[in-house]
């Protein structure tokens, strides 16, 4: 007898204990279909700062990454964070991403006038106030009603980014910037197109230079950093690179510029960052304008330049300043492409609930990397670089020697 009701609660206490592990398992299904295939996620997405090709790219392999994958909601939030200050979102499906990965710019809007801690406020004169509308950005997002806010950009949308984690908003940060000055990121998207038309812009100069025996400079963009004078300048085969990061002397830049006439070169090509500095100091700055994240706008270096090449070296010089066209149009099939690995990996950090990171690529893997490491400091040209080395050994002057 007594064997028998040891047995039965034995037996009790075993589907008790499946019964539970029943339970557990339903539990953990239950979590995982939330982060998973069932996903009750609402995401939303802003652009911010200066646009760039492959932008449209992240936006589509977002939503797409987002609905299909996850069943997630996806807000487009507009204009970067002044859409957040301002609550201006919608929804966004299929159809709205729908062939834009070649499309430049973004059908979000950007801003780069954005910063909630330094806010402009258009008064009735007129004129402008900053404000502080970070608390409008929290009420908002909360509004909206999302988990989570990806937010594309570059230093100064990561460093929002930042500031915004440390008041508690779960983000996301997504790289690009043109100048391809973010560290923790081998590359952002859009640095390959914009090098690409610095490229194709001195293949049409140098025909015209050679014609005409003359130096031509060429003023790309680039605030803090001169890769894209490297190598754009590189590609397209510049004789001259000026770079933020290598300080030039006029000595050296008229000295070699001479020499290359001597050798009966016929014709000179400069390539020079906007954010270069004079070697009487500083950069030369268009305006400053308070309500921008950056106040700084520069421009304007090429022409200083070419004035100075002509009266120091007697050579005939002209200026050309590719500005915006290095921003503007489709994107290269490699900032297409590293835009919708980012925008997925992106998608899919939200959607299992890993905030406070950025996507970011290492030796051509996809990585998330803490927002504050984005932001530490400027990735900035080497003297050691391959490229600048390489750019040395075919002669390549750099106007520091
Ligand atoms: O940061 C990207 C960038 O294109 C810089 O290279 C340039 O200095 C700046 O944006 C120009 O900004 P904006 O379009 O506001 O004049």
């Amino acid at each position: 007898m007594t064997d028998v009701r040891c047995g039965a609660d034995r037996c009790l206490i075993d589907m008790l204990s499946l019964i539970h592990l029943l339970m557990l398992i339903q539990m953990l299904m239950l979590i995982q279909l939330k982060f998973t295939s069932e996903c009750t996620m609402k995401i939303g997405i802003l652009t911010g700062g200066g646009d760039c090709p492959g932008l449209n790219a992240v936006i589509r392999a977002v939503t797409q990454t987002a609905m299909r994958e996850y069943g997630a909601t996806v807000m487009g939030i507009e204009d970067g964070f002044e859409g957040l200050v301002d609550g201006r979102w919608r929804q966004l499906g299929e159809r709205d991403v729908n062939g834009i990965i070649g499309l430049g710019g973004t059908i979000l809007g950007t801003s780069n006038r954005g910063d909630p801690w330094h806010y402009p406020v258009r008064l009735p004169d007129g004129s402008y106030e900053i404000q502080d509308r970070s608390q409008d950005v929290l009420n908002n997002f909360r509004k909206m009603g999302v988990d989570v806010v990806l937010a594309t950009g570059g230093d100064g949308t990561m460093n929002i980014a930042k500031r915004l984690i440390d008041h508690g908003m779960p983000v996301i940060g997504v790289p690009k910037t043109i100048d391809n000055d973010l560290s923790a990121t081998d590359q952002t998207f859009g640095f390959d197109t914009a090098s690409q038309i610095v490229c194709e812009a001195i293949d049409r100069l140098s025909t015209t230079a050679s014609s005409h025996q003359r130096v031509m400079v060429i003023e790309v963009m680039g605030r803090y950093a001169g890769w894209i004078a490297l190598h754009g300048g590189m590609a397209g085969g510049a004789d001259m690179i000026l770079v933020p990061e290598i300080a030039f002397s006029w000595e050296h830049v008229f000295a070699n510029l001479q020499n290359r006439q001597k050798n009966r070169h016929r014709f000179s090509i400069v390539c020079i960052a906007e954010g270069a500095h004079l070697p009487e100091g500083g950069e030369v700055i268009r305006e400053l304008d308070n309500r921008r994240t950056d106040a700084k706008q520069l421009g304007g270096i090429g022409a200083v330049v070419a004035k100075r090449i002509e009266e120091g070296t007697g050579i005939e010089t002209r200026v050309t300043v590719l500005g915006h066209l290095q921003r503007g149009g489709s994107p290269t099939a490699f900032d297409r492409l590293l835009a919708t690995r980012y925008g997925t990996a992106a998608a899919r950090l939200a959607c299992t609930g890993q905030f406070g990171v950025m996507v970011s690529s290492r030796h051509g893997e996809i990585k998330a990397v803490p927002i504050k490491d984005a932001i530490a400091k400027t990735r900035t040209v080497s003297l050691d670089n391959d490229l600048v080395m390489a750019a040395r050994s075919l002669g390549v002057s750099f106007g520091n020697e």
